[in-house]
C-alpha cells in the first residue's frame, strides 16, 4: 500500500515509478463499493474496463458492451475514487468508424464518465486512432496481444504472439502505438519472454496481464482476485480471496437463522415506549 492517499496521481507519476525501477498496480473495477476498495488500497490506475460487461452485466464476452454502459459505470466509479488514475475503456464500436466517432467517445467517457483517460485495444492499425485522440487531448493506454473486443477475429480468448512472427508483430504493434503518443500499453496473454522485450525496447510503461513479470506492471480484474466470478477464472489471474464462497455461506446463514428464529433479535429491531404502544391497541380497536 503506498502512502498519501489523498493525492490525484497522474500519468507523469507512472512514469516516474518506472523510472525509479517501482512496479505500477492496475485493477479492474465496476461500481462504486469496488472502486472504493481498490483506489483505498493504493493502487496507481483503476481500469474501468469493458470485462464489466462480463463480470457485473452478464454478457457472454466484452463484444457487446456499449458506450453508455460504460459511462454509466464510470460514473459511479469515478464518484469513488479520488487518488487512483481512472483509465476509461472505449468499448467495441466507439472508435473503430471514425478518428471524429474516437474523439467524441474519448471526450465524453472523460467529461460523462469522470475518467482521466481512455484506453482502446488493437494493434498498429489503431496508432492513427491513438493519435487523433492524443491530439485531442486524451492521453490514451493502449492494450494488445489478447484484444477481446476482436474475440471472433483472434478465434477465442487465447495467448497472442507465439510464433516468431506473431511476436515480431506485437513488438512492431507496441511500437507504433508508443509512437502515436499512447502514455502507456497494457499486454495481454502473451509469452513472458516477448512482453520483457517489448517491455526494455519502449519508452512508455508496459502494464501486463498474463504477461510475465518483466512488465513495468501488473493489471488484475478484482472480480477475479477476489473470486467474485464464477464463470472461469483465466490461467493468469490470481485469486487472493474466496468471496462467492463467503457470499453464499451467509446467505445459506441468513435463511437458517431466520427460519430458526435466531434473526432478526432485538438488537435488529425498533421499539416503542410503552405508553405509546398501549394508546396504539385503544386506537386500532376503536376503528
Ligand atoms: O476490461 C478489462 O478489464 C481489461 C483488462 C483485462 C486489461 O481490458
Amino acid at each position: 500500500m503506498s502512502g498519501d492517499k489523498q493525492k490525484k496521481l497522474t500519468i507523469f507519476d507512472l512514469q516516474e515509478k518506472v523510472d525509479r525501477g517501482e512496479k505500477i498496480f492496475q485493477v479492474t473495477a465496476v461500481d462504486f463499493p469496488s472502486a472504493q476498495l481498490v483506489d483505498r488500497s493504493g493502487v496507481d490506475c483503476i481500469l474501468i474496463g469493458d470485462s464489466l460487461g462480463m463480470t457485473a452485466l452478464g454478457y457472454p464476452s466484452t463484444v457487446p458492451v456499449s458506450m453508455d454502459e460504460m459511462v454509466h459505470h464510470a460514473k459511479a466509479i469515478s464518484r469513488a475514487a479520488s487518488r487512483s488514475i481512472l483509465v476509461g475503456d472505449l468499448p467495441l464500436g466507439a472508435y473503430h468508424s471514425s478518428h471524429s466517432e474516437a474523439i467524441t467517445n474519448a471526450i465524453r467517457m472523460v467529461k460523462e464518465g469522470g475518467a482521466d483517460v481512455v484506453k482502446i485495444e488493437g494493434g498498429k492499425e489503431f496508432a492513427a486512432t491513438a493519435k487523433a485522440v492524443v491530439d485531442a487531448g486524451i492521453p490514451v493506454m493502449a492494450h494488445i496481444g489478447l484484444t477481446p473486443q476482436l474475440i471472433s477475429k483472434l478465434g477465442g480468448f487465447r495467448v497472442q504472439g507465439k510464433s516468431a512472427e506473431a511476436g515480431a508483430q506485437l513488438v512492431a504493434d507496441a511500437l507504433a502505438l508508443e509512437a502515436a503518443g499512447c502514455f502507456a500499453i497494457v499486454l495481454e496473454a502473451i509469452p513472458d519472454r516477448v512482453a520483457t522485450l517489448i517491455t526494455e525496447k519502449l519508452r512508455i510503461p508496459t502494464i501486463g496481464i498474463g504477461a510475465g513479470p518483466g512488465c513495468d506492471g501488473q493489471n488484475l480484474v478484482l472480480h477475479d482476485m477476489v473470486g467474485l466470478f464464477d464463470r472461469f477464472t483465466p490461467k493468469f489471474a490470481k485469486k487472493y480471496a474466496d468471496c462467492w464462497s463467503l457470499i453464499t455461506k451467509a446467505l445459506g446463514e441468513f435463511q437458517d437463522e431466520v427460519k430458526n428464529g435466531q434473526f432478526p433479535m432485538q438488537e435488529h429491531s425498533f421499539s416503542m415506549r410503552d405508553e405509546d404502544y398501549a394508546a396504539f391497541l385503544e386506537s386500532i380497536s376503536k376503528k
